[in-house]
């Protein structure tokens, strides 16, 4: 049967993010403090995500050793690619898409969880499976966010990674993420996000990339669009 194409696969079509949004949101360190003096954030676990959470509990019991996490993974094609940079890590790459995770073998007969090479795919909300992993005190040793939504519309800015009440969880996974974005707001609201919870925060440009790490880097880079990288380590940002 031939393989499903989609419009993610298309080179070179895609348009750059436009938003009246021009710099980071102004209420960031204000919401942040607020949150701090709360209790986290505390939308109540779905049952979808809690026995996906119950199979990778499973399968981490017979797979010891390092891990490293690839957030939003897509095709799970950038898994692949991280599993033959980190070779003797374990991959666990998570998505909420069933139509992208179908491709690395998920559905019917694997419904929530599918091992491929050393990379563990797992269909789940991150909201829900980054609260359960960090209040179990899973470590990551690289936490990878490669082209996040960037939700650019002011009014939805608060679905941003860096501007979620979820962000001091993601925080509590890895003392390393990295992430990439077409959008520069949204790498320097990464920055702004990182630094007010005391990590340090760097944003660079990400260079021509001869083997891009994922399906959206290589789709954006064929439309001329600046990528951009972040690398944040936890730590003083002084
Ligand atoms: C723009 S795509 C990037 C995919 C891949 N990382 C890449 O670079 O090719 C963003 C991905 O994040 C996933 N995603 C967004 N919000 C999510 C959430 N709350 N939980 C799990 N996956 C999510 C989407 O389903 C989508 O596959």
């Amino acid at each position: 049967m031939g393989r499903v194409i989609d419009s993610d696969e298309l080179p070179g079509n895609s348009s750059p993010v436009r938003s009246s949004q021009l710099g980071c949101d102004p209420g960031a360190p204000r919401r942040q403090r607020r949150r701090a003096a709360g209790e986290g954030y505390q939308r109540p676990f779905a049952e979808y995500n809690l026995a996906a959470w119950q199979a990778l509990l499973r399968w981490r019991e017979d797979h010891p050793g390092p891990l490293i996490l690839d957030s939003g993974c897509g095709t799970g094609d950038s898994s692949l690619a991280l599993n033959q940079r980190h070779p003797e890590a374990w991959i666990i790459a998570v998505d909420k898409s069933i139509a992208r995770l179908a491709r690395r073998g998920l559905g019917a007969a694997a419904p929530m969880l599918h091992q491929q090479a050393r990379c563990c795919f797992v269909l789940g909300d991150l909201v829900d499976l980054w609260r359960l992993m960090a209040a179990a005190g899973w470590q990551f040793e690289r936490h990878y966010l490669l082209y996040p939504n960037p939700w650019p519309k002011p009014g939805m800015r608060l679905r941003r990674w860096p501007l979620h009440p979820v962000w001091p969880d993601l925080l509590r996974l890895s003392a390393v993420v990295e992430m990439r974005s077409n959008w520069e707001v949204y790498a320097a609201e990464f920055v702004q996000g990182l630094q007010l919870q005391g990590w340090r925060g760097q944003l660079q440009r990400l260079a021509w990339q001869a083997q891009p790490l994922s399906p959206f880097e290589a789709k954006y880079q064929a439309s001329g669009h600046s990528l951009w990288q972040v690398v944040g380590s936890a730590g003083s940002s002084g």
